[in-house]
């Protein structure tokens, strides 16, 4: 634990921020395995919150990957660091007054509770994108599941690395049966339910 440090009591709060949005705060965490969907949703979503008038931000795992946690790779020990990381990011977005998309496999269920918890469990919702292996394989938008069963690519989610699906996430997203739009939407109505409650 950090020793010395005395959070600084800040004026402005999440409350003032999100007020002047007109808005309430919320994470929108996306998890499934890779080439389920999560991105290409997430995208969609984002644009609908925005036509809507919505403040948002997307974090997204390639992206990401790509900078603040450039540095990790893919073991159990890297993903745990990996959605750590993007907690307390979409906490700090929340703060500043936004509507947070994560788009990450986040496989483990511990740590998306550990991510529900940083975040507050009333500012949280979990929407499985719920792809079976196979037919995420099938598509391999990447090619990574090809190379993976190569061997070429070690950890890969799904063929020697696990996935542990959410018991009980507020939404559920087929994408066997919803094209992108619908699936969007479902979310956009859930989210919508529960800011009236
Ligand atoms: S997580 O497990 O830490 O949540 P994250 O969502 O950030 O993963 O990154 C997943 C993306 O990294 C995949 O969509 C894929 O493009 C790429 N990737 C590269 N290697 C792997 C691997 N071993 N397992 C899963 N995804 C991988």
């Amino acid at each position: 634990m950090p020793k010395n440090l005395v959070a600084h009591l800040q004026t402005v709060d999440a409350e003032r921020r999100s007020a002047t949005k007109g808005q309430r705060p919320i994470v929108i965490w996306l998890t499934g395995l890779s080439g389920a969907g999560k991105s290409s949703i997430a995208n969609v979503l984002e644009l609908a919150l925005c036509n809507a008038g919505r403040h948002t931000y997307l974090l997204d795992g390639d992206n990401i990957r790509l900078g603040l946690c450039n540095d990790l790779g893919f073991s159990d020990a890297d993903r745990v660091e990996n959605i750590r990381r993007i907690s307390e990011v979409a906490k700090l977005f929340m703060d500043a007054g936004l509507i947070v998309i994560t788009a990450f496999i986040s496989p483990f269920l511990r740590d998306r509770a550990l991510a529900r918890e940083v975040i507050g469990e009333g500012n949280f919702v979990e929407v499985f994108i719920d792809t079976p292996l196979s037919e995420c394989e099938r598509r391999d938008p990447k090619g990574l599941y090809k190379k993976a069963r190569e061997g070429l690519i070690k950890n890969f989610t799904g063929i020697d690395s696990a996935y542990e699906a959410p018991l009980n996430p507020q939404v559920r997203i087929n994408t066997l049966e919803d094209d992108l739009e619908t699936a969007a939407q479902r979310i956009v109505d859930f989210i919508g339910k529960q800011s009236q409650k």
